[in-house]
């Protein structure tokens, strides 16, 4: 489906329910999210998480790069409350996200597991996608149109009566992130959306995710392997490496340091890497590196191309 399409398909389906989206209650100027100095220890002496200060702003979309195993799993439970830091602290909006608060923190902050079957614990989908609507207390009618309009939104509408242990790898993960959306929390932190999608679904998946950022306002941390994905999902990267933070900065600053990228382990866009090295190739010092095809042939990026709904 053009992604033109299937945007006209959900501003229509999602902006008439979504755009009451209860904001955070966040001081001008203050971060959605915010970590500081955050430090995680497993139990068998692992530190996962060593040090980590970072704000994610209102609105802003961010993505969570590094090699497996850099700590970035610990560090999205530790922000929506699954575990507990050892040291440092961890805000949403002026809330501080204390022990005590923890077991609240869902209705500000959802998480997309990586593992998708860790987040379906219910018999059929239908019953999954509507528990967590269901569980905060809300008349029925709206726990059924919330399920509904979410599994319609991720394309997992014919899956409404499936036995989730019947499902693919794919399908389980468009109906946890149908859970998510019908919480209708501001802010997502998604660990690997795309992994185990097909294509077109990934494709889907990256127009939605823009949609419910640039049109809705919702605060996204987004976990990604696939660098191609980032400059259409965020405009700040965060790069994590034994723990830490390695960087921090504008997605075409990071993407276009090929060194950096060689050095945390990532694979930068192709096209970047194929002007990167024809430059060098060519005796020129690499600069002005496109991040897309678009960009290459000197057209829009089609992240400019879908347009805002009008006001
Ligand atoms: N339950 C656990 N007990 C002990 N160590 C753990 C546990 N879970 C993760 N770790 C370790 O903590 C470190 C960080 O793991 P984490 O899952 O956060 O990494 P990641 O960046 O998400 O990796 P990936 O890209 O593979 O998903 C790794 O060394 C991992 O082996
Ligand atoms: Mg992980």
């Amino acid at each position: 489906m053009p992604s033109e399409r299937i945007i006209e398909e959900l501003r229509r389906d999602l902006c008439p329910r979504l755009c009451d989206l209860s904001p955070l209650p966040v001081p001008d100027g203050k971060p959605v999210l915010e970590a500081r100095d955050l430090h995680f220890r497993y139990h068998d002496g692992k530190e996962a998480v060593a040090g980590v200060s970072f704000g994610l702003r209102p609105g802003e979309s961010v993505a969570l790069c590094g090699p497996n195993g850099s700590g970035k799993t610990t560090l999205l439970k530790l922000l929506a409350g699954l575990l507990q830091p050892q040291e440092g602290r961890i805000f949403l909006g002026a809330q501080e996200l204390t022990p005590a608060l923890s077991s609240a923190a869902f209705r500000t902050i959802q998480i997309l597991f990586q593992d998708a079957q860790d987040q379906l614990f219910c018999n059929y989908v239908g019953e999954d996608v509507a528990y967590g609507p269901r569980n905060l207390g809300l008349p029925e009618q709206e726990v059924l149109d919330r399920a509904h309009q979410a599994l319609h939104l991720t394309e997992a509408e014919h899956l409404d009566h499936r036995p989730i242990h019947h499902l693919s790898g794919g399908e389980m993960k468009r109906v946890a992130l149908a859970g998510l959306i019908a919480m209708r929390a501001p802010v997502l932190v998604l660990d690997e959306p795309m992994s185990g999608l097909d294509p077109a679904a990934a494709a889907h998946l990256v127009e939605l995710i823009r949609h419910l950022n640039r049109d809705h306002g919702y605060a996204l941390l987004i976990v990604t392997h696939q660098m191609e994905l980032v400059p259409q999902l965020a405009a700040r990267v965060m790069i994590m490496e034994g723990g830490h933070l390695l960087a921090d900065g504008g997605v075409r600053e990071l993407l276009t340091d090929i060194p950096l990228m060689e050095r945390a382990r990532l694979k930068p866009p192709s096209i970047t890497r194929y002007f990167f090295e024809k430059a060098l190739a060519e005796g020129r010092k690499p600069q002005d590196l496109p991040l897309t095809v678009e960009e290459a042939l000197g057209r829009p990026a089609s992240a400019a191309r879908v347009a805002r709904p009008e006001s």
